[in-house]
């Protein structure tokens, strides 16, 4: 018998409840994807550019056309000058950004902090690096930073810590205070950050992204993540990128290069095309997701669910305590599914101790219009 290296993994719930919702014909707002394409001038400059013969190896950083254009990008979101050759490097998505960066900094015996819930591939990453991730509880209702645990959970073996903001589940930010204050707590110690930043540009309700890449004295030590996948609305395009200083690019590339070595061309192509021609794209993307949000929360005020509208991303979290108090997030989900049609995600399985009576699921509002209006019509008849 093969003894596996992660022994932990299975088939994760997003898998389950994708395949449950085909199989029910639930309407599907568990796995976080749109229901609908993204920019057609995108999608037509891959075919575009597919014929034209942009079908080899890109270089292992990335097209520096495209590469340049994220440098653009940064310069008028964040304030910050990058250097396109030595900060910036394209990656098959974010998760292999994250991979890499794990891969390139863990040590075995390292610690790595994650705040619990957090996204499931933070942990299998730092497992085949040989280190073991510390799970720090975010403070609920608000999923903020527990400052205390975090203090407490920081020792001589902590490696890095992994900050995600837009955070999923929840929707919760970090602010530009509390980027401040972990600055405070690590300053005299040799630790390293990765800020995935994938829903960099879903943020609400005026409120401005306080992102690494805006501060300086972080920055210095983090590998900021991003998903054209999120921001495009292609998510199969699994094309990412992440910025870092020189010295920690260098590393990060050595990793990278040898688990893809780079992104798929044509993809790279048409991507710095549109986002030279479309820079204000970025620009329209939290109101066009706010009003998503607003509808579907507007229309889940007719139902028995509790909740308090997502500050980011495209998650909605909401509390089932006044429907089935008696189920499992899990077995809520999984009712949801079958009885009512509409399928969600439980929020339990993004922590590794789920605080005790949970009720919590997450719908993903990243859907056309009707899709949120026949889910929320059911959801307010359970
Ligand atoms: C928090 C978070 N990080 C990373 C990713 C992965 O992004 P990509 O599809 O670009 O690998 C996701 C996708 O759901 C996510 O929610």
């Amino acid at each position: 018998m093969i003894q596996s290296k992660l022994p932990n993994v299975g088939t994760t719930i997003f898998t389950t409840m994708s395949q449950l919702a085909a199989q029910t014909g639930a309407i599907n707002l568990s796995q976080g994807f749109p229901d609908f394409d993204g920019p057609q001038a995108l999608r037509e400059a891959v075919g575009r550019h597919v014929m034209a013969g942009h079908n080899q190896y890109a270089p292992m950083t990335g097209l520096p056309a495209l590469r340049e254009q994220v440098a653009q990008k940064i310069a008028r979101s964040y304030g910050r000058r990058v250097d396109m050759d030595a900060e910036v490097t394209v990656t098959p998505g974010a998760t292999e950004a994250i991979f890499c960066a794990v891969q390139a900094l863990v040590r075995p015996g390292d610690e790595v902090i994650v705040f619990d819930p957090c996204y499931d591939s933070y942990e299998p990453s730092v497992e085949l690096a040989g280190g073991r991730c510390v799970h720090v509880p975010l403070a609920l209702p608000d999923f903020a930073i527990d400052w205390q645990r975090l203090s407490d959970a920081i020792g001589p073996r902590t490696r890095l810590i992994i900050l995600n903001s837009p955070h999923n589940p929840s929707g919760a930010l970090i602010s530009r205070a509390e980027l401040d204050q972990l600055a405070a707590l690590i300053r005299e110690r040799e630790i390293y950050l990765v800020s995935d930043e994938v829903y960099e540009h879903l943020v609400f309700d005026g409120v401005a992204h306080a992102s690494v890449l805006a501060h300086e004295e972080l920055y210095q030590r983090a590998f900021v993540v991003s998903s054209f996948g999120k921001t495009y609305h292609v998510t199969g395009w699994k094309t990412g990128y992440v910025v870092a200083p020189p010295a920690l690019s260098a590393e990060l590339r050595k990793v990278h290069q040898f688990v893809t070595f780079c992104g798929i061309t044509p993809l790279q192509w048409a991507l710095a095309d549109y986002m030279s021609a479309h820079p204000e794209h970025v620009d329209e993307l939290p109101a066009f997701y706010q009003a998503k949000r607003d509808l579907f929360c507007d229309l889940l005020k007719g139902s028995r669910f509790t909740f308090t509208r997502s500050p980011g991303t495209y998650f909605q979290l909401a509390d089932y305590s006044a429907i089935r108090d008696d189920l499992s997030d899990v077995k809520m989900s999984l009712w949801l599914t079958r009885e009512h049609g509409v399928a969600t995600i439980p929020v339990s399985v993004f922590y590794q101790t789920p605080p005790k009576d949970l009720r919590l699921v997450r719908f993903c509002f990243a859907k056309r219009e009707d899709t949120l209006r026949q889910a929320a019509e059911k959801l307010c008849r359970v």
